[in-house]
């Protein structure tokens, strides 16, 4: 997808700006004190949060190989819990603290006041205590979209349990691994998880997954469909059950502002997911904050992040983020797409929503579907768009604006990660003239620096590229990798020394504004969701007729990237159409439908240099059909493996 360096800005209208919670000569006053003084500007924006123990250190980071440690606010203390509902009872204990909109539109929705969220989770904590959870322990959430999964988040927050949540669409095998790679005692899971109209079967996942897995570890149910499950006595609680008999009373546990407060396995350019570990009282102010500056949120509200809580982006803006700030936040179980492409603003006009955050892959796919899907709706109770998870080209941004915006919204093109709690890199709403494609400006404290990919010096100026690392700390950053300190000092802190190393590309523009390239390590992003090629590839090879794989990544319409598998099969193998469907399946069973290849195409042989390296950059170029530049090939041990390939070479669909 090529992104144009320079293109039309558009300005926030005059009334959106002069409501604006922070305007342009605010965010600038505001952003010098950030970096001219960080121990002070957090120490004051901290106070959002309600704390038990008032802190009274707020920074103290080390970003020296070795040593790094990141600590805010270390000596308060607090409960992510009771800031997110107990702290709104008083004032708001009436008022929808979340909607809940089911898969099939004809089902009955939910609206959840955070009176009724506070017996929820109370009981769903003590469910848990109940279940031998105390503080530190993990707990692994498996569900669906549903309250309970947010009762669930909550509830370990209440009690000090640390929640890993794993997605629902990835297999068994995949959750095996994160169950035992964060030694959870409890899996909460639930009967099935409707989507699209389709029922996946996620306990009998769960039931797969326990096979692998210490016989301690429990299983706690909830029901969602009410379809059939097989039941383990002694392993299996029913959660509905437990809950009806549960008190609703849970006094929130003390926490460290630095006592961790989850765990979310997340893809890297190497081996298997890692663990990113986050805390208490940094993450909660940077949720809280990204989310009100970030998306004007105002008082009344109701605002609707489309991600799933498997996503980070459903820990920070459906719950975490909104619930801290009293917000009204919306949960949407199903798909964009059914029962056809006008759900999400059928889902709009029925509850006014006034914050929309999506995925750029969703918006194409939609846009995709014509504009009559969202005409037949009542939009006007938009006042601010968001985008997230990838470069969003400007067709995609242009149409997002005027069919589904009508002109009129303000678009966020929020940079983050998993890694960063919230976002760094985004327009804010009433300060900036938006380009399409572009996150425009730094969050308050985020000091971005480019540097030079080979010698990491500093790329001074505008009208430059580079990577893209981060000079200083910041609340809602991680601070380890579960278990493996040194993975964590590894992955970000060594490449490029003293800095936060994003593992993304970016350009600085001519008026200093930024521009996301993508990845440069061998993470591909597909559909917003980051895939690690190596974990494809170990998957691939695990099957007995794959002797070698390479995974790449190439331009695919919808999905933003698409996953293109050279494969070399074992002697005697035969290389068939039936074979190709196999591996497919092979790859959605062993990690999840997410990591399915795209394109697999037979390689007799890969090129490799005369010590047997994968050369992959030529790998990337066939795949994304840019032949003239393929580079220096003489360090290839046999030049004709590439010519073979160009010519076997698999077309786009
Ligand atoms: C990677 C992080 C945290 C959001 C969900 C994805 C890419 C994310 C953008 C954006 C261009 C983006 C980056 C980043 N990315 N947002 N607005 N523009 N690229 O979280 O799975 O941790 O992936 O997503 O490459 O490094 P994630």
């Amino acid at each position: 997808m090529s992104i144009p360096h320079k293109s039309a800005a558009f300005a926030p209208t005059e009334e959106f700006v002069s409501n604006a919670h922070v305007d342009a000569a605010k965010y600038d006053s505001m952003y010098a004190a950030s970096i001219a003084d960080p121990d002070a500007f957090w120490g004051e924006h901290g106070k959002r949060i309600d704390w038990m123990k008032p802190y009274t250190q707020v920074k103290d980071v080390n970003y020296a190989l070795g040593n790094v440690s990141i600590n805010w606010y270390a000596d308060g203390t607090l409960n992510v819990s009771a800031n997110c509902i107990d702290r709104h009872l008083a004032t708001r204990g009436d008022q929808t603290a979340i909607i809940w909109e089911p898969d099939s539109p004809t089902d009955e929705a939910l609206q959840i006041t955070y009176k009724q969220l506070h017996v929820s989770v109370s009981k769903m904590a003590n469910v848990l205590k109940g279940l031998g959870v105390g503080k530190g322990d993990r707990v692994v959430i498996y569900m669906p979209m549903i309250p309970e999964a947010a009762y669930a988040m909550l509830a370990c927050a209440r009690i000090g349990a640390i929640h890993s949540i794993v997605f629902a669409g990835f297999s068994p095998d995949a959750l095996a691994a994160r169950v035992n790679g964060s030694e959870a005692k409890v899996v909460i899971t639930a009967d099935e998880a409707p989507r699209g109209g389709r029922n996946t079967p996620l306990k009998s996942n769960a039931d797969q997954a326990l096979l692998h897995t210490s016989d301690k570890v429990k299983c706690l149910v909830v029901k969602r469909t009410g379809g059939q499950t097989t039941w383990v006595e002694g392993r299996d609680y029913d959660y509905n059950a437990l809950a009806t008999e549960a008190s609703a009373d849970c006094p929130p546990e003390e926490m460290n502002a630095e006592d961790p407060l989850f765990v979310l396995y997340t893809s890297g350019s190497t081996g298997m997911p890692k663990g990113v570990v986050h805390t208490t009282g940094g993450y909660i102010v940077y949720a809280s904050m990204t989310h009100e500056i970030t998306f004007d949120y105002k008082e009344g509200d109701v605002f609707w992040c489309t991600a799933d809580v498997g996503w980070v982006t459903g820990h920070s803006y459906i719950v975490y983020g909104p619930l801290a700030n009293g917000a009204t936040t919306l949960m949407f179980e199903g798909v964009p797409t059914y029962p056809d492409a006008s759900r999400f603003w059928q889902v709009c006009e029925k509850y006014k929503v006034a914050q929309f955050y999506t995925a750029p892959t969703a918006i194409r796919a939609l846009m995709a579907q014509g504009d009559e899907f969202v005409k037949g709706t009542d939009l006007s109770s938009l006042k601010l768009l968001g985008t997230v998870g990838e470069p969003i080209n400007p067709e995609a941004w242009n149409w997002y604006n005027e069919v589904v915006g009508g002109g009129n919204c303000p678009i966020v093109d929020t940079w983050w990660q998993t890694e960063t709690g919230g976002h760094l890199m985004t327009p804010l709403p009433g300060a900036h003239a938006m380009k399409p494609g572009s996150a425009m400006k730094p969050f308050f404290g985020i000091e971005p620096v480019v540097l030079e990919p080979a010698t990491g010096e500093i790329v001074e100026g505008n009208d430059v590229e580079g990577v893209l690392c981060i000079k200083d700390s910041w609340p809602g950053q991680m601070r380890s990798v579960w278990g493996d300190h040194e993975r964590f000092e590894k992955t970000y802190f060594a490449d490029y020394e003293g800095y936060y190393f994003t593992g993304d590309g970016c350009k600085r523009d001519a008026d200093g504004d930024y521009w996301i390239t993508g990845r440069v390590d061998d993470v591909i992003n597909v559909s917003g969701h980051r895939m690690g090629t190596a974990e494809v590839e170990s998957a691939l090879v695990a099957h007995p007729k794959v002797a070698e794989a390479a995974v790449v990544g190439y331009p695919h319409d919808i999905k933003g990237q698409g996953i293109y598998c050279y494969i070399t099969l074992m002697n005697g193998e035969v290389a068939t159409e039936e074979l190709r469907f196999e591996l497919r399946k092979w790859v959605r069973t062993e990690i999840g439908p997410i990591a399915s290849p795209d394109l697999i195409q037979w390689a007799p042989g890969l090129p490799k240099t005369r010590s047997g390296k994968i050369m992959r950059r030529i790998l990337r170029k066939i795949a994304e059909n840019d032949f003239g530049a393929l580079g220096d090939t003489s360090t290839l041990a046999d030049p004709s493996v590439v010519e073979e390939l160009i010519k076997n070479r698999m077309v786009i669909p």
